[in-house]
């Protein structure tokens, strides 16, 4: 498995903990803000469940395809701006103006992701004779 999926696997794994954590602490609390939901909710969906599809979409989607991944180092400045995004969104309050520019990071790391795999599936060229 190549460095950038074990990255993202580990980033999923270490987000599923710690947004578990905070659904229990939502559960004890009688009342929760706002802000820990968002949290709980993106920790869920974008740290773990979208983290580990990228990690094993990165290793297996070319693979399947029978051709290598596109661009790798693209794989990886998206796996930091997933990171940055999704920290950063959920240290603010949902509509904070510092949350919408996180949330722009987020949005422009997916459509790396997107694009990154859409070529990658592409039939290779054939070779020049
Ligand atoms: C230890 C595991 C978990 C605990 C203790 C937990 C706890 C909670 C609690 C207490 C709420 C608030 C419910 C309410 O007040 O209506 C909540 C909401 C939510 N949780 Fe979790 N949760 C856990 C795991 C997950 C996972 C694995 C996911 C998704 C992959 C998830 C997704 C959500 C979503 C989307 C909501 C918001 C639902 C809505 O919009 O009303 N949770 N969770
Ligand atoms: C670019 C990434 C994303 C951004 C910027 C974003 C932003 C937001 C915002 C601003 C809210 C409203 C929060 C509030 O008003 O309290 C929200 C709610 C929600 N989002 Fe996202 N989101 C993103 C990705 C996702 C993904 C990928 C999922 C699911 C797979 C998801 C599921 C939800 C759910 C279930 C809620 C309702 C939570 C609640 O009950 O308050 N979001 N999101």
């Amino acid at each position: 498995m190549s460095p950038l999926s074990k990255n993202f696997v580990r980033a999923s794994l270490i987000y599923f903990f710690i947004a578990a954590i905070l659904g229990v602490l939502m559960i004890f609390m009688k009342g929760y803000p706002a802000q820990l939901l968002f949290a709980h909710v993106h920790l869920n969906l974008l740290g773990w469940m979208s983290m580990i599809v990228f990690g094993v979409g990165y290793h297996i989607l070319p693979r399947f395809s029978g051709t290598p991944l596109a661009y790798p180092k693209l794989g990886n400045l998206q796996f930091y701006l997933a990171n940055i995004g999704l920290v950063g969104m959920v240290s603010f309050r949902p509509l904070h103006p510092l949350a919408e520019i996180f949330a722009i990071v987020l949005v422009v790391s997916a459509g790396l992701f997107v694009f990154n795999i859409w070529m990658s599936l592409l039939p290779p060229k054939p070779e020049p004779e």
